[in-house]
C-alpha cells in the first residue's frame, strides 16, 4: 500500500508504478534520509510537537535501521516508491504504529531536497580532496620537469619554447579555479529547506533554526515555496563538474597527442594503456580517451538538469525527481576521472630528448632572432621579416637557426654578431622569459609554490 493511498482508488497501473518509482536511483540517499529524519524528530521533540518518549523511540528505531543497513541485515526494498517511503515503512516495521508519527510537520518535498543537499555536500568534499590530489600530482611532475624544454603551440603549430613544467602548471591553475568554484557553490547550497513542508510551511510550531544547526547548514531558506522548488545547487554543481571535465579532456587530448607517433614526448604507463587485439605493436591511451569522452557525459548531464528545470512552475513538480540520476552520474564520473588522471600523470614517463629535438626542428627561437635585432634598435616589424627570411633559408637548407652560418645572418642584417648563437640557445630562450607567468625556471618555481600553498 502507498503511504499516500488514502484518497486514491485501487492500485497503480503496473507500468505506471515502475515508471513512478525512483528507489533504484535515490536509495543512494538512504543514510542522508535517516540523518535528516533524526534531526527532524529531535526538533519535534524539542518543540513538544511529539512527546519525548515517542520521539525517543522513533529516533532509536531510525538508528536501528541505519545499523541494520550497515551490517546487511536489512536491505533497501527496491519495490518501494522512493527512499523516503522505504525509510518510513522500515520504521513502522521496526517500531510499529508510532512510526507513522515521524512525518508530522514535514513533506517529501522539503525532505528530498534536504537529503540531496546533505548528500551533495559530502560528495563535494570528496571531489575537493580528489581535485587537490590531482593538482598536487601536477605540481610534483612539474618539479621534476623544470628543465624539460618542449615546444609550446598555438594552432597546434610549434610556437615558442616552454617547459613541460610550465605546461603542466597551466593545468594546475585550471584546477585551482575548479577548487574555488566548488568551494563557492557550497556557500549557496548550504541553506536548509527543511520545514518548508509541501510548499506553504505548517501550522505546527516548528523550529527551523534547530534543524539548521543539527544538520550543519549555514542558515535556512527564507521562502518555503523557493525552498522546495530550488535546484540551483544542482545546476551549479553540474556546471562546475562539467568545467572540471573540460579541463581534464584537454589534458587528455594532449596526452594522446604527446604519446602518439611521431611525437613520442611522453609514454603513458602500461597501467593506463591497453593493447590491440590485432596489431601487436599498439599501445593505446584508452584512459585518456575515456576521460576525454566522459566530459561529453558531464555536459550531457548538465544539459539534462538545465532543460528539466526550465519553465517549471512553482512549487514542486515530479519532473524534479529526475534531478538525481544525472547528478549522481556526474559525481561518480568526475571522481573516477580525477583518480585516473592523477595516476596517469604520476606514472608518466617524459622523453626530454624528443621534446628538445622538436624545439630545434620547429624554429622555436625565431621570435628570439627578431628580439635580438630589436634590442639593437631595429623595429619589431622589420626584425620579424628578417627572422622569417632566415627561417625560410633554414627550411630550404635543412638547418636549424643555430646552424645557419654568421655570413648568412649578416647578409640579412649587419646588426648580427657572433653573440646571436648565444641569444637563440633554446634553453636561454626559455629561461630569459622571466615575465610573471612565463616559462623561466625561476618563474615556474614561483608558480609551483603559489599553487602548493593554495592547496595546503
Ligand atoms: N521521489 C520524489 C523525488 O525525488 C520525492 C518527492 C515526492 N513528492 C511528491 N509530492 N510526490 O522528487
Amino acid at each position: 500500500m502507498k503511504l499516500w493511498s488514502g484518497m486514491l482508488s485501487g492500485d497503480l497501473d503496473k507500468f505506471a508504478e515502475e515508471f513512478n518509482s525512483s528507489i533504484k536511483i535515490d536509495q543512494r540517499l538512504v543514510f542522508d534520509d535517516i540523518k535528516g529524519s533524526i534531526a527532524h524528530v529531535k526538533m519535534l521533540r524539542k518543540t513538544g510537537i511529539l512527546e519525548k518518549n515517542e520521539a525517543d523511540q522513533i529516533i532509536k528505531g531510525l538508528e536501528v535501521i541505519k545499523q541494520k543497513l550497515l551490517d546487511g541485515s536489512l536491505k533497501v526494498d527496491l519495490t518501494s516508491e522512493d527512499v523516503h517511503t522505504f525509510v518510513e515503512s522500515a520504521l513502522i516495521d521496526e517500531i510499529g504504529e508510532l512510526g507513522k508519527k515521524m512525518h508530522t510537520a514535514r513533506s517529501r518535498n522539503d525532505q528530498v531536497t534536504t537529503d540531496l543537499k546533505l548528500n551533495l555536500r559530502d560528495e563535494s568534499k570528496e571531489i575537493l580532496k580528489l581535485l587537490k590530489k590531482y593538482i598536487n600530482v601536477l605540481c610534483k611532475k612539474a618539479k621534476e620537469n623544470k628543465d624539460t624544454i618542449m615546444p609550446g603551440y598555438t594552432h597546434l603549430q610549434a610556437a615558442q619554447p616552454v617547459t613541460f613544467a610550465h605546461h603542466l602548471m597551466a593545468y594546475s591553475m585550471m584546477g585551482l579555479r575548479d577548487l574555488e568554484r566548488l568551494e563557492d557553490y557550497k556557500k549557496r547550497l548550504n541553506f536548509s529547506p527543511l520545514g518548508a513542508c509541501a510548499l506553504a510551511g505548517t501550522t505546527y510550531p516548528i523550529d527551523r533554526e534547530f534543524t539548521v544547526k543539527e544538520l550543519g547548514f549555514d542558515s535556512l531558506m527564507q521562502n518555503s515555496m523557493d525552498a522546495v522548488s530550488d535546484r540551483d545547487y544542482i545546476l551549479e554543481l553540474q556546471s562546475v563538474l562539467s568545467i572540471i571535465g573540460i579541463h581534464l579532456s584537454r589534458l587528455s587530448e594532449e596526452l594522446i597527442i604527446w604519446s602518439s607517433q611521431p611525437y613520442h614526448f611522453v609514454k603513458i604507463d602500461d597501467k593506463f594503456s591497453t593493447g590491440s587485439s590485432i596489431m601487436p605493436q599498439k599501445k593505446n591511451p584508452d584512459m585518456a580517451e575515456l576521460i576525454r569522452s566522459k566530459s561529453a557525459r558531464l555536459i550531457g548531464n548538465m544539459n539534462q538538469s538545465f532543460v528539466m528545470m526550465k519553465g517549471l512552475p512553482l512549487a514542486y513538480s515530479k519532473d524534479m525527481q529526475e534531478d538525481k540520476e544525472s547528478i549522481f552520474d556526474s559525481v561518480d564520473t568526475i571522481k573516477m576521472a580525477l583518480e585516473v588522471m592523477a595516476g596517469q600523470i604520476e606514472t608518466l614517463t617524459v622523453n626530454k630528448e624528443k621534446m628538445l629535438k622538436a624545439c630545434k626542428d620547429g624554429f622555436l627561437n625565431a621570435t628570439d632572432v627578431a628580439d635580438y635585432l630589436v634590442n639593437k634598435g631595429l623595429s619589431f616589424r622589420d626584425a620579424h621579416h628578417i627572422s622569417a627570411r632566415l627561417v625560410k633559408y633554414g627550411i630550404e637548407n635543412n638547418k636549424g637557426l643555430d646552424e645557419i652560418e654568421l655570413g648568412i645572418y649578416k647578409n640579412e642584417s649587419e646588426l648580427f654578431e657572433e653573440d646571436i648563437y648565444d641569444e637563440i640557445d633554446i634553453i636561454k630562450c626559455v629561461n630569459e622569459r622571466k615575465s610573471l607567468g612565463g616559462p623561466a625556471k625561476s618563474e615556474v618555481e614561483r608558480q609551483i609554490k603559489f599553487v602548493q600553498e593554495k592547496i595546503r
